[in-house]
């Protein structure tokens, strides 16, 4: 049985259609590609590209694009996003398409009587980052794609002309923000009725400026977009309503390349994006700790279990809300995911009780070896070796809620994601330092985690996940189900989820692990909240025999798998 259901409290935004049943994702198998996203037309794009004689690079970017028209208030070429692939010949490229705080922002332009203030960096002019996504998808397409980049982007934006039917899970979503969307004429315009309400499930949503601006970049470049008339058309609407970033914000932006994350787990290689996600990080220093025990033989769902993961995850996310930061800018310490600060953060951990995680670590050469310099994730890999894992993103639903008039794109509000005061919360609860501070230019610290799995230096699983800090948990225990418990995919996204973040002091746990864990943990000092779904993870692996490549969505909501 399908129910809607609403999470409250930092997770609002991540509104799912939920299937409470402990169902299996469902999938879909094939030996030339598979492709995973939370949308039917997104999965299906990427797989026409594929059968067009694209290869999984250019099923991802033809699914990120279509995203950005019928998934708009998760992601789109207003937001930005991180595309790690593995190439046929093996070779790893991390691509950063992450946002940059425009040159005039400064360090406290949301404080107000020395408090920040929410509202200003998550609605509204002030709240948006210059947007990555599309330098991201441009670049992936042309250097590691088969199909020209023009033809991807048509295909997006015949779909945005033609149109598309709202589904409760869309709906949803819009209704959750209809307030803030009616304060800008423009989303106004696009996403609601005439009377200011939330377009109705069953209404067919035609989107005639996205199709254009699609197709303006198609025909001129994405030129078009960082230095002419998209973002001269930015510039003028930013001056008369309080935003801070120019054209030449946009002339400045350029997605960049970075070097993947490598650790190694109970004998797979796991490879994730680095700094300024967190994600990467995170992932590989949790696994690190959990390899000093024996998980399997305590069970997936068992108390004993949730509890070691938890306490690990809170040590990481304690180093999280110190050290982390855009490198370019900040300092972060290597040492982070070495196996010996692991080692020595695993021997904190005590199976009987809870503990207080009162600070961050100190991993070794902390100043001196350091990483050179709402949201949605889809996975895609095809017979030739590619392999994709690709998160994108404008932050909370819809983002700022601004979209310029004329240009159909819904722009972001990453500019949350930095820490606007040490201490203060962010929208997800998540605390930060210096380390994330605002600085003009800086890409603001993300938890967006795509990762890939290798066994012997093949691939075998391409996984990332939707909803702020969680993203890193439901990573993690996507690849831990796996490799630890030998699940299959479908089962891997399907079992139940955890989170904690160290700060607030709350262990999230999805109330399906059942009544007598839940005490247990209780017992053993966790402090608990209880939700029905947590998140919305996407993968791509090979099957067991090696034969044929599975793509599986999260059963908690209505995505698809495509393969062929
Ligand atoms: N905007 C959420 C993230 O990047 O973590």
């Amino acid at each position: 049985m399908q129910v809607a259901r609403k999470l409250c409290g930092a997770l609002a935004f991540c509104l799912l259609i939920f299937s409470g049943d402990g169902a299996k994702a469902d999938s879909a198998a094939g030996k030339q590609g598979a492709i995973a996203t939370v949308h039917a037309l997104a999965s299906e794009a990427g797989l026409r590209a594929m059968r067009r004689g694209g290869n999984a690079v250019d099923a991802a970017v033809a699914a990120g694009l279509t995203l950005g028209v019928v998934d708009g208030f998760n992601s789109g070429i207003g937001g930005g996003c991180f595309i790690l692939i593995r190439r046929a010949n093996g070779r790893i490229v991390a691509i950063d398409g992450r946002e940059t705080a425009p040159a005039t922002a400064t360090r406290d332009m949301y404080l107000r009587d020395g408090k920040a203030d929410p509202q200003l960096s998550q609605t509204g002019a002030l709240a948006v980052g210059v947007p990555g996504a599309l330098a991201a998808y441009e670049q992936a397409s042309r250097l590691y794609g088969k199909l020209p980049f023009r033809e991807i982007i048509e295909a997006a934006a015949k779909i945005a002309e033609d149109g598309f039917q709202i589904d409760p899970g869309y709906f949803a979503r819009l209704n959750s923000v209809v307030g803030d969307l009616r304060r800008f004429d423009s989303a106004r315009e696009i996403f609601l009725t005439q009377n200011g309400d939330a377009r109705p499930v069953g209404d067919w949503l035609k989107q005639a400026d996205l199709a254009k601006t699609y197709r303006a970049i198609g025909e001129q470049g994405v030129d078009w977009f960082y230095r002419g008339a998209f973002a001269r058309d930015n510039e003028t609407w930013m001056r008369s309503h309080g935003g801070l970033f120019t054209a030449s914000d946009f002339a400045k932006y350029s997605a960049k390349s970075r070097e993947p994350i490598r650790t190694t787990y109970r004998g797979c290689e796991i490879i994730g994006f680095p700094p300024p996600s967190s994600g990467g990080v995170h992932v590989a220093q949790i696994l690190n700790i959990l390899e000093h025990f024996d998980l399997q033989s305590m069970g997936a769902s068992s108390a004993d279990f949730v509890h070691v993961v938890t306490e690990a995850m809170k040590l990481a996310f304690a180093d999280r809300a110190h050290w982390l930061g855009d490198p370019d800018f900040v300092p972060v310490p290597r040492g982070l995911v070495a196996k010996n600060y692991a080692a020595k953060l695993a021997r904190q951990v005590r199976l009987a009780r809870a503990s207080l995680v009162s600070d961050h670590g100190e991993p070794e050469r902390a100043q001196q070896d350091v990483f050179g310099k709402h949201t949605t994730h889809f996975s895609a890999a095809d017979a030739d070796g590619n392999w994709v894992a690709c998160t994108a993103t404008i932050n909370t639903t819809y983002g700022s809620k601004v979209v310029v008039p004329g240009t159909g794109v819904v722009l972001n509000n990453e500019m949350d994601d930095f820490s606007a005061q040490p201490g203060a919360a962010n929208f997800f609860g998540l605390v930060g330092a210096e380390a994330n501070a605002i600085a003009p230019g800086k890409r603001p610290l993300s938890s967006m985690s795509p990762t890939i799995v290798l066994k012997r230096g093949k691939p075998i699983l391409s996984v990332g996940a939707a909803g702020g800090p969680t993203i890193i948990s439901q990573t993690l225990l996507t690849i831990v189900y796996t490799i630890d418990f030998g699940m299959d995919l479908e089962s891997a996204l399907a079992t139940a989820r955890f989170h904690h973040q160290w700060k607030p002091d709350e262990l999230m746990i999805e109330k399906k692990i059942g009544d007598e864990v839940l005490r247990e943990l209780e017992r053993r000092g966790h402090k608990l909240k209880i939700v029905n779904s947590l998140g919305a993870a996407q993968a791509v692996a090979t099957d067991p025999r090696g034969k044929a490549l599975v793509g599986a969505h999260d059963p908690r909501l209505h995505g698809k798998a495509a393969a062929w």
